[in-house]
């Protein structure tokens, strides 16, 4: 097959990308799994962006290089800033359905931000935001291919043509040849045991661009969200209470309904999400107890069924009623902040190979995260590398390409063997590369990891790529990944928080940390 741009990945990155390229060729789309299955079809809260007249451009930069732990970086913030507003107006005009009061957007608050800038549908904006964008991209021609899955970039001379894919329902194994890729496949959530991301989050793009020789940056901050619902979970994932709960006024405390969270840090429920996150884990530890409460009885019950319909319906669901007694909750992985290394248009280190979304690192977010500027970093980024990318591209001849025919006769491997591997490394990440992390459980991670990874290694070699033997492939490059770099990082930033290096120390680690292929990872 063949196309001007090939898109890896159905979320807000890769759709904004689409809406961008399609004036200026053909775009295929090409998703793992059904189109709106991404991490973007989750998103609660909303999107961060400068409406209101109380609020500035510089605040929105101050409050995202704050969070950033020093390492994020101006430039790339101020563009997303400062692009951002234009692009969120375009996605109402397409027809998102977000808060508006009298023509101007309902603006919530969340944590780190200093003034409320979040633009949001309901509790759900990320759903509606998803299907706007599916529906317009396909309404203007795009080409979206369900079940495929990128298995491997394709070079040719040192340029990238397109990605080996697999059609998961054909079992059919081809090349999907283009002009221009675009890596938008999202994070790494699902390599730890317990996360509110959906299991398509195996970060396979990151693990396909090391492969080919691009740069990976900051993989070490991995973001936890403060609250998810504790012992039940929606499938894989768990259900996550929004931190716009807390913008309204929703309090944290321990289960003997103390609060606590003033004890580390003056801005409380509203503190920046590494503190939160830290603070619980804290509580957790000192009290040996499994989960603290995220009280809302005290506010009123109007404005949880008209701000969070979805969350108090999923709640009821899980045999917990916000508005009579205080949800359970525990801090779960939620976001990557590092990712393939891109510049200001979304060119990573490979010609011909783009990329943008939570599967990259532009220098935004640096060591931590603020609430919602992911989906405004992936609409500002993807637009910019899809108005690149239409300036680069050229004829290419595709050589005749065959997969090996061993691997076409090769058998599957059995399921049970790939899920029992996919299960020990979520524990191993969990237990080891979590919120508070050590020399010792960080070097054995890096033991049992690369223990894993030799041995699937051999394995894919040998049996039939299926979609689960890929991401068992991928998740555990970007495990070992995740542990070399925070091995690296000795000191404590942001996400990243080592007992052995406890403080922060700017004189050597005020950088980021950056991978390349490696014999031994
Ligand atoms: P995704 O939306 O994850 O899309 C990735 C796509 O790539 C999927 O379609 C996937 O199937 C596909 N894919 C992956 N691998 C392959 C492959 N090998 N081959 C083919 N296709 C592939 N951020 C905010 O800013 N505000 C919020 O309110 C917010 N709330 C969140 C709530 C939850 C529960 C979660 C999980 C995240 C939230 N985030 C929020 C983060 C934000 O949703 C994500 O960072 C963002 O949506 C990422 O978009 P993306 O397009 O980069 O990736
Ligand atoms: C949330 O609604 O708390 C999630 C926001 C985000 O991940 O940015």
């Amino acid at each position: 097959m063949e196309t001007d741009f090939l898109v890896i990945g159905s979320g807000i990155a890769g759709l904004t990308f689409t809406l961008k390229a399609l004036p200026y060729g053909n775009v295929s789309i090409i998703t793992k799994k059904e189109s709106t299955e991404a991490n973007t079809n989750y998103a609660q809260g909303g999107i961060a962006a400068v409406f209101s007249a109380r609020d500035s451009l510089e605040l929105h930069i101050r409050d995202t290089l704050q969070t950033g732990g020093g390492l994020s970086k101006e430039e790339p913030v101020r563009i997303m800033v400062e692009e951002g507003p234009g692009l969120v107006t375009e996605l109402s005009k397409l027809g998102t359905e977000f808060n508006n009061k009298d023509g101007k957007f309902e603006l919530g608050m969340e944590a780190g931000h200093s003034e409320r800038r979040i633009v949001h549908a309901k509790d759900a904006t990320g759903k509606e935001v998803e299907n706007t964008l599916v529906e317009t991209v396909k309404a203007r021609g795009a080409d979206l291919f369900e079940n495929y899955l990128a298995i491997d970039l394709i070079l040719k001379d040192s340029y990238c043509i397109g990605a080996w894919c697999l059609d998961v329902e054909k079992e059919n194994i081809f090349p999907f040849f283009s002009k221009t890729t675009l890596i938008a496949s999202g994070g790494v959530g699902e390599i730890y045991l317990h996360t509110t991301n959906p299991s398509i989050a195996t970060g396979d793009g990151i693990a396909m661009a090391y492969r080919a020789g691009a740069r990976i940056a900051n993989l070490e901050f991995v973001q936890f969200h403060p609250t998810s619902f504790y012992g039940k979970k929606i499938g894989s994932r768990t259900l996550l209470l929004s931190e716009a709960i807390r913008g309204e006024g929703g309090l944290l405390k321990t289960q003997d309904g103390q609060t606590f969270m003033k004890k580390y840090d003056p801005r409380a429920e509203l503190a920046p999400r590494d503190i939160v996150a830290r603070a619980i884990d804290n509580e957790l530890k000192e009290r040996g107890e499994d989960y603290v409460l995220l009280d809302v009885t005290h506010l009123s019950a109007n404005l949880i069924k008209d701000k969070f319909p979805n969350v108090y319906e999923v709640c009821l669901s899980l045999g917990v009623d916000p508005l009579k007694e205080a949800i359970p909750v525990v801090p779960t992985a939620h976001y990557e902040c590092g990712g393939i290394l891109t510049d200001i248009n979304g060119q990573t280190d490979i010609n011909g190979l783009y990329a943008a979304g939570e599967t990259t690192y532009v220098g935004v977010h640096g060591a931590n995260r603020l609430a919602s500027n992911s989906l405004l970093e992936s609409i500002v980024f993807a637009k910019r590398a899809a108005l690149s990318a239409v300036k680069t591209l050229k004829n290419i001849q595709y050589p005749a390409l065959d997969y090996a025919v061993e691997t076409k006769r090769a058998q599957p491997l059995q399921e049970n063997i790939i899920s029992d591997y996919r299960l020990k490394l979520k524990k191993i990440m969990w237990n080891c590369v979590g919120i508070v992390r050590s020399n010792k459980k960080l070097k054995e991670a890096k033991t049992k990891v690369l223990q894993y990874k030799k041995k699937i290694e051999k394995l894919y070699n040998t049996h039939f790529p299926t979609l689960p033997l890929v991401e068992l492939r991928n998740m555990l490059t970007c495990a070992s990944l995740i542990i070399e770099c925070a091995l690296w990082r000795k000191e404590s930033r942001g996400l990243h928080f080592n007992i052995d290096y406890p403080k922060r120390d700017d004189l050597h680690y005020k950088k980021d940390t950056i991978i390349k292929i490696k014999e031994d990872l």
